[in-house]
């Protein structure tokens, strides 16, 4: 019998190496009470469309630029949310904010990985390789990666896991960036969406 699972949105504008984490969670179990049913980019040239693809997950782009507004933007995403039944919402690596209308809505349903320990280094401004830049010139010796829930303060809502990551002498943000995603991001960001989504599909009996 085919078990019930809770349809999973993943929004993405780059590698989407933390979308590919959550396709191969699914292969393996770890991820089984949700489903990525959607994969939505603002990049039409983001690699992470190629991994959808791959994997036999419909996609869809919506372009920033493509559309007169925010508010636009962010209602072209709600119209393929809703009219795919979608639960869940994944940001991973979407390097787009999302406004106060469009998180309010979805309260408690999305869910974003930033890699670094929230409060240190996130908030406006702090995304991509950015974030490792500023933890390596802080000084830090520690950072790692959180996954949080999505709410109208840039990397404020709910913490659902964190882990650490060690900071090595030389490291370039590169080597970083690449560390806390083999050692953080690509573990806990699957983890989280099982968490939730079997939380949610238990919601729903
Ligand atoms: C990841 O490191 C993710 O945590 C980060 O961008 C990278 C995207 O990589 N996100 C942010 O900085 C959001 N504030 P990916 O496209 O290979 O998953």
């Amino acid at each position: 019998m085919l078990k019930d699972s809770v349809k999973i949105a993943v929004l993405v504008s780059g590698g989407g190496t933390n979308l590919q984490a959550l396709i191969d969670a699914q292969n393996s179990g770890i991820l089984n009470s949700g489903k990525i049913s959607l994969v939505i980019s603002n990049n039409p040239n983001a690699y992470a469309i190629e991994r959808a693809v791959k994997a036999g997950i419909d996609y869809a782009v919506v372009c920033k630029k493509d559309c007169p507004s925010q508010e636009e933007f962010e209602q072209k995403i709600i119209d393929l949310i809703e009219a795919n039944g979608i639960e869940l919402i994944v940001l991973a690596g979407f390097m787009s904010i999302l406004g106060e209308n469009f998180t309010k809505k979805y309260d408690k349903r999305i869910i974003n990985v930033h890699p670094s320990l929230i409060p240190s280094f996130c908030g406006k401004g702090f995304y991509g390789l950015r974030v490792h830049e500023a933890a390596l010139e802080y000084g830090v010796k520690v950072t790692g990666a959180t996954v949080h829930f999505v709410n109208e303060i840039p990397d404020g809502g709910e913490i659902i896991m964190q882990k650490a990551v060690e900071i090595k002498e030389g490291d370039t943000p590169e080597v970083l960036q690449k560390r806390v995603m083999v050692e953080a991001e690509w573990i806990i960001l699957p983890q989280s969406v099982e968490k939730i989504s079997n939380k949610l599909l238990n919601e729903r009996r």
